[in-house]
Parts: C-alpha cells; sequence; structure tokens
C-alpha cells in the first residue's frame, strides 16, 4: 500500500470499503498520544512509537493493509495462544489440562500467583505459557524451538526469523519469569530444565512477525485451523476452540473483562505492541503500534479493535 498521506486521500476514496474504514481508523488514531513504549525487557525500548499498521484478513483469502504492516516486530505474548495450540495437539488435551487452567486470573500477564491447584490459571498469562513450552520442551526436547517456529511459520504462511537482540535482552533480565519457571518445576507443573525451559520461551517470545503476519495468524484461528492463504490445516479444531476459547476469557489480562465487554472479539496482546483479534468464522485482524497501555495492551490497537467492532456490528453475542 502507498504511504498514507493527504494525497493518498483521492486514492483511499477509490478503495474498497474495508480499506476505505482501515485508512479511516489509521487517520484517526494516528495522532493517539496515550502510552509509552514497553522498556522492562530493554531492547523493545528501540522501537519507533510512530509505528502503526493495521491488516485485516479475510476467511476467502483477502488481506488488507494499512500504514506499517510490514514493518517487523516481535510476537511476545501473542504467541501464547497458538504456542497453547500447539501443546494441545502434541501432547494431547489431557496432558495440557492436567496443568493448565483456563480460568482468568484478573491479574497482570506478569503474576507469579498460581491457583489454588498451584498450577498456572490460564495458558495466555507468562506461567501458563512458560509451562506450555515446557511440555513441548518434555515432547520435542532440544527440537521444542525450532518446532514452535515452524508451527507458527505455518500460521502465518511464511518461515519466521528470531530478533536475536530482544532474545539476549530478554534473557539477559528475565528474572521475574525465570522465578516462574521454579516455582512451577517445584510444584510439578513442569519436570525440564529450568533455564532450558526459560530459553524456549524467550525464543518463542522473540519471533519477528509484521502487522499482516499478524492478521494471517489470526484468520487462521478464526477458520478453525485452516490458513486461508496456504490452505493448510495447522492445527485441530478441537486445538483452535479450546484457544479461541482462553483467549476470550483471559487474552487481555486484567482488560478481559472490559474487552470483552466492549469489544466482543477473541484477542491477544503482546508487549511488542501487536494485537491480534479473531473473529470465528469472519476475520482475523492484526495490528502493530508499540505504545502500551498500563495492562501491556497497544493503545491504538484497542482503538482499531473497538472502532471495528463497533462499525461493522461485531460484538460475537
Ligand atoms: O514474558 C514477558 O514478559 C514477555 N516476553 C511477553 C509479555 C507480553 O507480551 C505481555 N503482553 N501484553
Amino acid at each position: 500500500p502507498p504511504p498514507v498521506t493527504a494525497s493518498t486521500v483521492n486514492w483511499a476514496r477509490s478503495q474498497p470499503p474495508l480499506l476505505r474504514f482501515l485508512h479511516t481508523c489509521y487517520a484517526n488514531f494516528l495522532a493517539e498520544a496515550g502510552g509509552a513504549v514497553a522498556d522492562y525487557i530493554p531492547e523493545l525500548g528501540k522501537a519507533d512509537p510512530a509505528h502503526f499498521g493495521i491488516s485485516l484478513a479475510t476467511l476467502d483469502g483477502h488481506v488488507y493493509e494499512v500504514g506499517d504492516t510490514r514493518v517487523p516486530f516481535t510476537i511476545q505474548s501473542m504467541s501464547k495462544p497458538f504456542v497453547f495450540a500447539l501443546a494441545l495437539d502434541t501432547l494431547g488435551a489431557e496432558r495440557v489440562e492436567s496443568v493448565i487452567g483456563v480460568e482468568p486470573s484478573g491479574d497482570p500477564f506478569n503474576s507469579i500467583r498460581l491457583n489454588a491447584d498451584n498450577h498456572p490459571f490460564n495458558a495466555m498469562v507468562n506461567a501458563g505459557a512458560i509451562a506450555c513450552s515446557g511440555l513441548l520442551h518434555a515432547g520435542k526436547g532440544d527440537g521444542a524451538f525450532d518446532y514452535i517456529r515452524h508451527a507458527l511459520g505455518r500460521f502465518a504462511g511464511r518461515e519466521l526469523d528470531v530478533d536475536e537482540a530482544v532474545y539476549a535482552s530478554e534473557s539477559a533480565t528475565g528474572d521475574r519469569n525465570r522465578a516462574i519457571g521454579y516455582l512451577l518445576r517445584t510444584n510439578s507443573v513442569i519436570t525440564e530444565n529450568v533455564p532450558a525451559v526459560l530459553d524456549v520461551y524467550f525464543r518463542q517470545c522473540a519471533i519477528l512477525v509484521t502487522a499482516r503476519d499478524t492478521a494471517v495468524m489470526a484468520a487462521t484461528l478464526a477458520n478453525r485451523g485452516i490458513n486461508p492463504l496456504t490452505g493448510e490445516q495447522v492445527v485441530t479444531p478441537y486445538a483452535i476452540a479450546r484457544t479461541l476459547s482462553v483467549m476470550t476469557s483471559s487474552g487481555m489480562y486484567d482488560y478481559a473483562g472490559e474487552w470483552i465487554y466492549r469489544v466482543g472479539i477473541p484477542a491477544k496482546s503482546g508487549v511488542g505492541g501487536g494485537i491480534l483479534a479473531a473473529l470465528p468464522a469472519r476475520l482475523g485482524l492484526g495490528s502493530y503500534s508499540p505504545k502500551l497501555d498500563k495492562h501491556g495492551n497497544s493503545v491504538r490497537g484497542i482503538k482499531v479493535c473497538e472502532a471495528l467492532s463497533a462499525h461493522y456490528d461485531l460484538h460475537m453475542l
């Protein structure tokens, strides 16, 4: 797509209504002043706060894009639903569900609190995601990370790389996640070597995607696991239904209730600045804008999802 400037207004007028709507969102929320780029992972602090990209993929394989939709950023917590779905299919639902809960925690994403069984509340918070990485490490050994990277690539329809600098930066500073890892091991949620599991988790969080990739990945979730561009069945419909359920109740952390009330679309955010939203049987949305609110959710991304839901009456209830 051409860069969005006043001179592209005439171009936009000749475009399909959905693309025009995305342009309107872009123009309306570009000046949004709120939020701050995450810097608790030092390398993330280098993101350009001006970047803003919106992409929407339909289930018949159209991908609409406005703004910085080809700028790579790290997937971070948006990896969690895909790795959860992969764990369900790889290890069996019984194994995964025996150690990871499905209740919202109401806590921030990095909370160290476990549930009454000393298990993670769900797979969307760090504790549950680290448990998923541990289960995949138990199943796949040293090949676990590449197994995850290839699977995420099938959701995106292309091979995905890792941002080595972000990986190294989180690995050097991620003591809270390490503490969660040891807490999981002492409670027998994971049985693996903790540094090896954290290495898988930090690497999976540093996988590079674009807003366009995110839209396609979300559309694959919305399409019962079939990538609408490649036609590949990436994971089972069982795994998709359970993953979207947990995204619905917990994908936006301690904002999840407000989100499902106001927007009504299963979604997942990442501190890299991405939001992915998957409306079953309808569409996938990916947005990128690195300024985050206090919950760790992209400020502009939330605005886009609210506007999309309201404009097209997409609230699922
Ligand atoms: O574990 C962390 O803190 C990061 N790698 C991911 C956190 C994250 O993306 C939370 N999302 N909004």
